[in-house]
């Protein structure tokens, strides 16, 4: 009996590393988010898992993807999908750039520094926020020390918001530029800060302070606490290691985020913030927080090299259209003159192959990696990246689309 029931049970082997055990019981992006949120304090998690007001376009993103099917081809032979495609005039393995995302380091004491080594060992563009929580040259410095894929050169974009103080700016480009960053990315959706509701119910203050709903919190996820205790204060690196002033406001100070934000977003941003941007910059420059084909054109118009179609993760205008939504009009509108990158709602492999037949040059993701992050670090980030790439081959397998060339229009189809 124990002979034929050894025939048919097969256990995984024991894993004692705990981030890989808890990895090896994820399946999926929703996965992640359970643990990270088993994990995370609850503030912290409800700050990279929330959006703005009602929340509907956080929602809509994710759901503008799940209207989407496919009209899969059979009999193509796909025993050698490759989804590698160009970007930015360079190849990249995956149509998939990391997004920006501030306080990285709530996630994981590592923050930045982990997801920048991840994506090097891809080799696919990873973006650094000016609210990030390690300084533009540890980034480099991280990302150099993973050995690059095929083409050798490593590629890391910087994100900034226009601030107010134009000078800390200027002084943050430069500083990218001289540790060799490939792109600037401007955040527009911003000129003020989207109203995060449960942010404002839980009183959020980042970097977390103990009080007494943080130490409740801690006992409860004594390992994020553990941790957080052990590692250095989190500050808004870029802004605290910059030469300019005193007055910096680089997050040590125990201030309400959305107080000491409203400071620094400068509500004047215009047209004319991008012509300056182009003249500090000699790079590519990419617009990031697009919503209509409108400002697609006038991105174009400026010279701009890439329009990143985003609504800020859901952050920002509860009531915006999904990115994914506004991919195949500009791309109508825009013909070949310009990169589009879609931002926000993608969850699966799958999502780029439907970015992709839409007009997209590739998407971009941020919650996901957070999620990873919480829930595994590093090695979290790493899983994230592999199943991206696993589900983009599977898709196209299953599709008939051996290259991102046969990724045509005609291969969607809407479901409702
Ligand atoms: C920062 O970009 C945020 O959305 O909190």
């Amino acid at each position: 009996m124990f002979d034929s029931l050894r025939s048919v049970l097969r256990f995984r082997k024991l894993e004692f590393d705990p981030g890989r055990r808890r990895l090896n019981s994820c399946a999926d992006v929703g996965d992640l988010r359970r643990l990270a949120r088993k994990r995370l304090p609850a503030g912290v998690f409800d700050y990279i898992d929330g959006g703005a007001e009602d929340e509907l376009t956080l929602v809509g993103n994710e759901r503008a993807y799940q209207t989407l099917g496919f009209r899969p081809r059979v009999l193509r032979d796909v025993s050698a999908i490759d989804p590698a495609c160009m970007l930015l005039g360079r190849p990249t393995p995956l149509p998939l750039v990391l997004a920006p995302t501030g306080f990285t380091r709530v996630a994981d004491p590592l923050g930045e520094l982990a997801v920048a080594r991840a994506a090097a060992r891809l080799g696919i563009p990873c973006t650094l926020s000016t609210m990030g929580t390690r300084s533009i040259e540890e980034v480099a410095e991280a990302s150099d020390s993973v050995a690059w894929g095929a083409e050798g050169e490593r590629r890391l974009w910087f994100q900034v918001y226009v601030w107010k103080d134009r000078e800390l700016l200027a002084d943050m480009i430069e500083r990218a530029a001289a540790a060799r960053y490939e792109a600037l990315v401007v955040t527009v959706d911003a000129p003020q800060l989207g109203r995060r509701e449960r942010d404002v119910r839980r009183g959020m203050e980042l970097p977390p302070k103990l009080g007494l709903g943080t130490i409740v919190d801690g006992v409860l996820r004594p390992s994020w606490t553990w941790q957080f205790l052990r590692s250095d204060p989190i500050v808004f690196a870029n802004v605290a290691s910059s030469s300019r002033g005193d007055n910096k406001p680089d997050g040590t100070r125990a201030v309400v985020l959305s107080e000491h934000l409203a400071e620094q977003f400068d509500p004047s941003l215009s047209w004319d913030d991008i012509d300056w941007l182009r003249s500090q910059w000699d790079g590519k420059l990419i617009v990031k927080g697009v919503q209509t084909v409108e400002d697609a054109l006038l991105c174009a118009e400026r010279g701009v090299d890439a329009v990143c179609l985003s609504n800020h993760g859901g952050r920002q205008l509860d009531g915006a259209p999904a990115p994914i939504d506004l991919v195949a009009p500009c791309r109508q509108a825009l013909g070949d003159s310009i990169e589009i990158i879609a931002d926000g709602g993608v969850r699966r492999g799958s999502d780029m192959v439907k970015a992709r037949a839409l007009g997209a040059d590739a998407v971009m993701a941020g919650r996901p990696y957070l999620y990873a992050l919480g829930a595994a670090g590093e090695l979290g980030v790493d899983w994230l990246l592999d199943f991206f790439d696993d589900g983009m081959r599977r898709t196209m397998a299953l599709c008939g689309a051996v290259t991102v060339e046969d990724i045509e229009p005609d291969l969607l189809t809407r479901l409702v």
